[in-house]
């Protein structure tokens, strides 16, 4: 069966049907009008496809959307080439349809074609919401999935961090990050992080919503950048790199207090390496297993190393 690239119109059909899973709590309308603007956001512009499966008579299995995301990958000589890795979203089959392996064959076949795409072309990856079986049957693996939760409280003030950040701060912020040396790096850029901050802003206009006073926070080196998830009362952290315990608990004070003033109930942070050792010591955060976002991992070349031992922030998640 065809793989083809979804043009203008199939995409705002797709909108229309794919609102059931993902609309909520938007109108069919105001959903399309999020589409629209998002796939006109920059980031997509340069590296967001999306893909349909169709039969031989032009109708529509089952579709998703990838996202061009760079990522880094160690050769045996110990240097770390810059290459592609592609995030999948939004796999959808209309009820009528499913159960007879469309979303899988899908799965499939973007996974081949991007594959044949480039030698640099290094993996796929995705954010389960349906657990990891379906996905597994495509060559992905998943890797472990913790979230640490902290309650929004008012008082807390922002004294303790050097400064609260703005959208237009993110790339010098960035810039400064520390790229960690591992075998393989899925590495958000600047316009990546924006692209989460651009459905904030969607989000806070369709639902006349204040948007929080800062999307991040900085003292010293260290910086956290978040973002609003109002549907689940949320203030979400999209990147934390922190260089000590106290850094940390100034970081996600900050935090704490502009989801309070927001009026959301909590910050979440998602686990990883770098971090735990700080969150794990934060008082009043509390570590749960993660519901949906399941990361998964499919290698499209030999040398990454296995799914568990790969870092997804959530900055990644599409
Ligand atoms: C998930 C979905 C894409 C599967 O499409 P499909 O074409 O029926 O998929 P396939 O026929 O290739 O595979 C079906 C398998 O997926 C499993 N599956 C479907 N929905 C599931 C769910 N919500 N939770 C867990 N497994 C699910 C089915 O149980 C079935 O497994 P089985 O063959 O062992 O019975 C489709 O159900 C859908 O569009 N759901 C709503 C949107 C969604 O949740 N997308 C996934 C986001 S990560």
């Amino acid at each position: 069966m065809p793989l083809v690239l979804a043009t203008d119109a199939q995409k705002a059909e797709r909108d229309c049907v794919t609102h059931a899973a993902w609309g909520s709590p938007l109108t069919v309308e105001q959903f399309h009008q999020r589409e629209v603007r998002l796939r006109a956001h920059p980031w997509c512009r340069e590296g967001m496809r999306t893909w349909l499966l169709v039969d031989d008579g032009g109708q529509v299995l089952a579709s998703c959307e990838t996202f061009r995301t760079d990522s880094h990958l160690r050769g045996p000589d110990g240097v770390a080439t810059p290459g592609v890795s592609e995030a999948i979203a939004s796999v959808f089959t209309e009820p009528a349809l499913r159960g007879h392996g469309h979303a899988t064959r899908l799965m499939d076949q973007v996974a081949e074609h991007v594959a044949q795409e480039g030698q640099d072309r290094h993996a796929a990856l995705l954010f389960s919401d349906v657990g990891a079986p379906l996905y597994r049957r495509s060559g992905y693996r998943e890797a472990p999935a913790w979230d640490w939760n902290l309650p929004a409280v008012g008082g807390l003030s922002t004294h303790a961090v050097d400064a609260l950040l703005c959208d237009g701060d993110v790339p010098e912020v960035m810039g400064r990050q520390r790229r960690p040396d591992v075998p393989f790096l899925l590495w958000p850029s600047p316009a990546q992080v924006d692209w989460h901050l651009e459905r904030e802003r969607v989000y806070a206009e369709l639902l006349r919503r204040p948007r929080p006073e800062a999307c991040g926070a900085m003292v010293g080196r260290s910086f956290a950048l978040w973002a609003m998830m109002a549907r689940y009362g949320e203030l979400v952290v999209l990147l934390f790199d922190a260089e000590s315990l106290e850094d940390s608990m100034a970081l996600m004070e900050a935090a704490r207090g502009v989801a309070h003033r927001a009026g959301l109930s909590r910050v979440v942070v998602w686990e990883e390496p770098g971090t735990l050792p700080w969150l794990a010591r934060i008082p009043g955060a509390s570590r749960v297993a993660r519901e949906g976002s399941l990361p998964m991992l499919r290698p499209l070349r030999d040398g990454l190393p296995p799914a568990e031992r790969v870092t997804f922030s959530r900055a990644l998640w599409v």
